[in-house]
């Protein structure tokens, strides 16, 4: 499926491809005349609701969010005209391609997400936009510059498989993307020419701009709440995909794949994809943190373990761990390392609430999970001991965080100064993980027995209210009976 027939689309690729032979063995269209006369011709135009655009339905309301976004950028780097790149299309291998995804910046500052145009350019222009006050950004202009669909007669419509629309699908229209982004919109092709002549031009290698734009994700509006609600939903139905496919799971030599592509039907149907790699670690392999291989069988007896979130069209994700019990019951040893890890969980979300810096979360789940390994008889010194700051000696096991914030990427925002994030205080709109758990590895030496190779985790996300956290993910079980009734009553 390759082509290298539109040098005049794709020069460099198509020269490329030229010179290295030599895709001998890949058929081409032919370059005659005549036969770019007849494909050319004798088209239908496009449905306006085709393809790309009719990929997010609800653009018009993401872009009056992405417009006030962009009116603080705009107010923070008045002076400046600022240049957000959603990026290029990354190779797989020789001529496939990941699927495009375009920089969270990009996606949060126009509203654009999985339907975005490879290679697009948001330019905020606050050259003009003087220093008075908070009326200033009204002065920015935006545009978004990118590849636009071309006519049938064009050799790149035909001959181009990389962005070809004969190859790929329908590619919008400038007007169409003005019209419902609400912005001003340039071919790509003027780029070039545009930004060669401006001054002051930063973009997101500048730290600066990185911070800002990271920390401008830290509270979400309305609508990325929305949303967030919508990928726990999509998320749930996969966790639910997830329990209905253990009984097949269970022996099958590949199980922890059965898991994960079941919960990967439910990203790609609800969603656009999975906003990370699934994580489905049955028995031991639930102790190796980030466990994405995910080629081990699920034996009946063993906890399976499974991180998974489904990301929108619109590119906000889930973050949700559930561990269970692949037979339907979890042994006594199991319900003792899960009810810690619960406990700590519970902890976090009683203490969680406006005006708490961020880090108390992390240390208000290490608390317990000091305590009980220290009751356990595991750690050399005292939990009050272990809880200072050089010892941690619980941290043995569980070494990952208990929170991170999450929205467009699962770990959101994370180029915000520390000061805005690790340092900062839980303002309502935030949105965050509690995921604590406790890996006792099949080799550690420490591990008691009865807790060897079992590895548990528990993460739900939570929405900053005025008093305290609200559970999105509040529909999928957490506790040990309601877990076990859930899988009876999906497992039917
Ligand atoms: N799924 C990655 C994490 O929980 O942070
Ligand atoms: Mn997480
Ligand atoms: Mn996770």
């Amino acid at each position: 499926m390759n082509d290298a027939n539109s040098k005049d689309a794709n020069p460099a690729a198509a020269d490329k491809a030229e010179f290295e032979g030599r895709n001998n063995n890949r058929s081409r269209t032919p370059t005659s005349e005549e036969f770019l006369a007849f494909i050319g011709g004798q088209w239908n135009d496009p449905a306006p609701s085709a393809g790309a655009v009719a990929l997010e339905p609800n653009l018009r309301e993401a872009a009056k969010f992405a417009a006030e976004r962009r009116a603080k950028v705009a107010q923070r780097f008045a002076g400046h005209l600022v240049v957000i790149a959603a990026g290029a299309l990354k190779t797989r291998s020789n001529d496939t391609e990941y699927r495009y995804r375009p920089h969270s910046a990009f996606a949060h500052l126009t509203g654009w997400g999985s339907a975005t145009q490879p290679d697009s350019v948001l330019v905020i222009d606050a050259r003009e936009a003087g220093v008075q006050g908070d009326e200033s950004h009204r002065q920015a202009t935006c545009t978004l510059f990118f590849r636009p669909s071309v006519g049938h007669g064009t050799k790149e419509f035909f001959a181009n498989p990389t962005i070809g629309e004969f190859w790929v699908g329908h590619r919008p229209n400038l007007e169409q993307i003005s019209d419902l982004l609400g912005i001003n919109t340039r071919d790509i092709a003027d780029f070039e020419t545009f930004i060669s002549g401006a001054d002051n031009v930063i973009d997101l290698g500048f730290e600066e701009v990185l911070e800002f734009v990271s920390e401008l994700r830290l509270v979400k509006d309305e609508f990325e709440i929305a949303e967030m609600r919508k990928a726990v939903a999509a998320s749930v139905k996969g966790f639910e995909n997830v329990v209905r496919a253990l009984p097949t799971a269970a022996g099958h030599a590949r199980g922890e794949r059965i898991v994960e592509t079941a919960f990967f039907s439910a990203a790609r149907v609800h969603g656009n994809d999975l906003g990370y790699d699934t994580i489905a670690a049955a028995g031991p392999n639930a102790c190796i943190l980030h466990w994405e291989v995910n080629n081990g069988p699920a034996n009946r007896g063993d906890l399976i373990l499974v991180d998974a979130g489904v990301e929108l069209d619109s590119l906000y994700t889930a973050d949700v761990t559930r561990t269970l019990p692949i037979s339907g019951t979890y042994s006594e040893a199991q319900r003792e390392v899960y009810n810690v890890v619960l406990e700590a969980a519970d902890a976090v979300f009683a203490v969680a609430k406006p005006g708490i810096k961020f880090r108390e979360l992390h240390a208000t789940a290490m608390a317990v999970i000091a305590k009980h390994t220290a009751a356990w008889g595991l750690l050399p010194i005292s939990a009050e001991e272990s809880m200072q700051p050089d010892k941690q000696f619980h941290r043995r096991f569980m070494v990952h965080g208990t929170s991170h914030h999450l929205g467009l990427d699962v770990h959101d925002c994370s180029q915000a100064r520390r000061e805005m994030s690790l340092d900062g205080e839980l303002k309502p709109g935030m949105i965050f993980t509690i995921e604590p758990g406790l890996y006792f590895h099949p080799n550690d030496q420490l591990a008691p027995d009865r807790f060897q190779g079992i590895g548990i985790r528990i993460e739900d996300d939570v929405l900053v209210t005025e008093t305290g956290v609200e559970n999105l993910t509040a529909a999928l079980p957490r506790k040990i009976e309601d877990i076990e009734k859930w899988m009876l009553s999906l497992q039917g």
